[in-house]
């Protein structure tokens, strides 16, 4: 029988169901394995079911012989080093598709939240500071209907988050390396545009590229310094892709108005400058996460797993 280890906590079904067909080992604790204890865990496995928080590099694949497929439960995959997985003959999975929507409304909900400074009221009812039911000048944000909304990114997710711009009577553009194709463009009701173009027109930038030697620092200090002194900057694709050091100082200073973040570099470390900052809402690395769409995730790993571990070509290959 072949061994799979699940490196985190998951469903029970998604245990039983592997437990089908596999000699299973799985992380009821749901504390990621640092490298040396994922390695350890991994020997004698021929399958890992796995999360970005594992870290899948040449120094714990070279630990690895017997491994032949890492099933990520992400649509992103920039914890696995792919070219040295390839190498070593292992196949690396993903779960695209089954999450655009659900990270397409948790980034609507952030732009939202940084637009009408919803976290920010929400400590002021609590405090008990809210002596004064209504002020004219109270909690002033940014208007999102009639807006400009301006993507970095448009692949699926980035698409789901234009479709929804329409409710909002929204202007869309978009910077992407490829063009979408024209009827695609026209149904979306969004334009290509230089990058320069977008960050001085929009009033939201919404980042969603996946991060790569390529994307880091994709928006720094220069990208910040051409938007608008009233625009809001939204993050959840992946830390690094936004240079947080940076933001932190454009907040500060009202360079921008305020951003939406649910992903950062170094997470769950977030950069203490954030902390002080009420112009900026932050969630932890949750915009996949609604019990439905975790579920599809962890069954398309899992049938992806199964899949190479039986012979078969997996539905979501990444190499
Ligand atoms: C993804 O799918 O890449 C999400 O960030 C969850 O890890």
């Amino acid at each position: 029988m072949k061994r799979v280890l699940i490196t985190r906590a998951v469903f029970p079904e998604i245990v039983a169901s592997l437990a089908r067909g596999f000699e299973v080992e799985h992380n009821a604790e749901d504390t990621p394995w640092p490298p040396q204890e994922l390695a350890r865990r991994l020997q004698g496995k021929h399958g890992a079911l796995a999360t970005v928080m594992d870290k899948f590099d040449a120094a714990v694949l070279d630990q690895c012989p017997e491994l032949k497929v890492i099933a990520n439960i992400a649509v992103g995959y920039n914890n696995i080093d792919v070219p040295a997985a390839t190498q070593r003959g292992i196949r690396v999975t993903n779960t695209p598709g089954v999450l655009d929507d659900t990270t397409a409304d948790l980034t609507w909900a952030l732009l939202m939240a940084a637009a009408r400074r919803i976290a920010e009221g929400d400590a002021y009812v609590r405090s008990g500071d809210w002596k004064i039911a209504f002020g004219v000048q109270y909690f002033l944000g940014q208007d999102i209907h009639h807006a400009t909304l301006g993507i970095v990114g448009m692949g699926r997710i980035g698409q789901a988050i234009a479709r929804r711009a329409a409710g909002f009577d929204m202007r869309v553009i978009y910077h992407n390396r490829s063009h979408l194709p024209e009827a695609e463009e026209k149904r979306l009701g969004a334009t290509w545009v230089e990058r320069d173009t977008l960050l001085a027109e929009a009033d939201f930038v919404v980042v969603m590229a996946p991060y790569s030697p390529a994307t880091h620092h994709l928006i720094g200090a220069a990208e910040i310094a051409k938007m608008k002194p009233t625009a809001v900057l939204v993050n959840s694709a992946r830390g690094g892709v936004v240079d947080d050091a940076a933001l932190v100082e454009a907040l500060k200073a009202k360079r921008i108005a305020a951003a939406g973040l649910d992903v950062f570099e170094g997470e769950p470390r977030v950069n203490p400058g954030y902390l002080a900052l009420r112009n900026v809402v932050m969630t932890p690395h949750v915009g996949s996460a609604s019990r439905a769409t975790r579920m599809r995730m962890c069954s398309t790993a899992a049938a992806n797993l199964t899949a190479v571990l039986e012979g078969r070509e997996p539905p979501n290959p990444v190499n």
